[in-house]
């Protein structure tokens, strides 16, 4: 039996071709919800518009301090995995939820597949850089999604026979999704948008939006981008940064916010925008597999993929840097090749797995 462990709505979204596979096969398997990710639209939204079943366990820790939200999420699922007993779970990405899944199976001596396994920042500043290493570190099986990530892991001395190149689910979760997205909603319609004349923005990164003077800029590069190309701004505000920005003071002045959306409507918004600013690790990827530029609101990513191909580029904060880097984007052809695999990572993953 596999315990799949998922938290927040990235895993939820990249867990789904998962859980979709090993329900269409039979496999034998249980999802198992932390409840990191807890307000309906950063969570039970994706299980109800993915058609994907309720997870048997929903551990409800919601939010708190790393070392609480870890400790609690390491509590919970130490009891499920005594009595479920599996022979192997499976983690997804770097999050918290990541961490304690995979340190308190490994303690367990329940072997751990880590999906997304090799991404490096570089930079330990980063919560989720510190989940990275050390849920690679205690793996058993290392699902690295492209030759540049298995190579990060054979440097750091990791065992070759663990590590196995499958692409990234999320190529599987687009595939999956685009074509129920167009079908099923026009969500450009509904903000008044048409195609290719918007420019969509995300930010939640702790190091962008806890700090007032780098939330600041990024909110004044995105005034300079809307002047220059006359285009409105769609921010589907996360949780995270909606506190954040009530707390500053900040104004939005000029910005079109929206909630977060779901995943179909998140999906449209993004093939259709001229341009995404953001600074997530999963719209990254998601723009380059699409064909939309990217401009990412960091100094480093864990995706250097997307800067190979060109469909990305590192802006940082700064607001020219903002501008200048949107420019230049536009200028760029969009025909690069989508560097994340073919679509078929799940059952690759679940194969090995099984
Ligand atoms: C977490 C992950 C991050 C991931 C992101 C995906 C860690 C350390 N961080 O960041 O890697 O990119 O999820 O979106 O695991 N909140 C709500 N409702 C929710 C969830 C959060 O209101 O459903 C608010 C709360 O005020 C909370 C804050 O957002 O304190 C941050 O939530 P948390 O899960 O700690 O981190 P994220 O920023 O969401
Ligand atoms: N996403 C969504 N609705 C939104 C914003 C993002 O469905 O309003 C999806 C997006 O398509 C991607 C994932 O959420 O698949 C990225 O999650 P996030 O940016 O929160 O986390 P990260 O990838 O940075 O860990």
């Amino acid at each position: 039996m596999i315990g799949i462990i998922l938290g927040t709505r990235p895993e939820i979204i990249k867990m789904s071709p998962i859980i979709r596979y090993c329900e269409k096969n039979n496999i034998d398997h249980f999802v198992l919800h932390t409840g990191q990710h807890y307000s309906y639209e950063m969570d039970k939204i994706f299980f109800d518009m993915l058609n994907l079943p309720q997870p048997l366990y929903n551990l409800d820790v919601g939010s708190g301090t790393h070392a609480a939200q870890t400790g609690k999420i390491m509590e919970g699922i130490e009891n499920i995995l005594l009595e479920e007993k599996p022979e192997m779970i499976i983690v997804q990405g770097d999050t918290n939820t990541v961490l304690a899944g995979s340190l308190t199976a490994s303690k367990l001596n329940i072997k751990v597949g880590h999906v997304e396994a090799g991404l490096r920042s570089f930079d330990r500043t980063m919560p989720e850089e510190i989940n990275r290493v050390v849920s690679d570190h205690i793996a058993d099986y290392l699902f690295a999604p492209t030759e540049i990530s298995k190579k990060q892991l054979l440097k750091e001395n990791i065992d070759a026979n663990k590590v196995f190149v499958t692409g990234n689910t999320i190529v599987d979760a687009v595939q999956q999704n685009l074509k129920i997205a167009s079908k099923k909603t026009n969500v450009l319609d509904g903000f008044g948008l048409s195609p290719k004349n918007y420019v969509l923005v995300t930010s939640h990164r702790a190091e962008n939006v806890d700090s007032k003077n780098r939330l600041a800029n990024i909110l004044s590069g995105l005034k300079l981008v809307k002047e220059e190309f006359s285009v409105p701004i769609v921010f589907p505000i996360h949780p995270r940064t909606e506190k954040m920005i009530q707390k500053f003071g900040l104004s939005m002045e000029g910005i079109n916010t929206i909630k977060p959306q779901g995943f179909l409507e998140f999906l449209q918004l993004e093939a259709n925008a001229k341009i995404v600013l953001t600074d997530s690790g999963g719209i990254q990827e998601e723009t380059c597999i699409l064909g939309v530029p990217c401009v990412t609101l960091r100094e480093n990513t864990e995706r250097p993929e997307t800067l190979n191909v060109k469909s990305n580029v590192l802006a940082g904060v700064d607001s020219s840097e903002i501008l200048r880097c949107t420019t230049e984007m536009l200028s760029r052809n969009s025909n690069w090749e989508n560097p994340y695999g073919d679509g078929k990572a799940a059952e690759k993953i679940v194969s090995i797995c099984t």
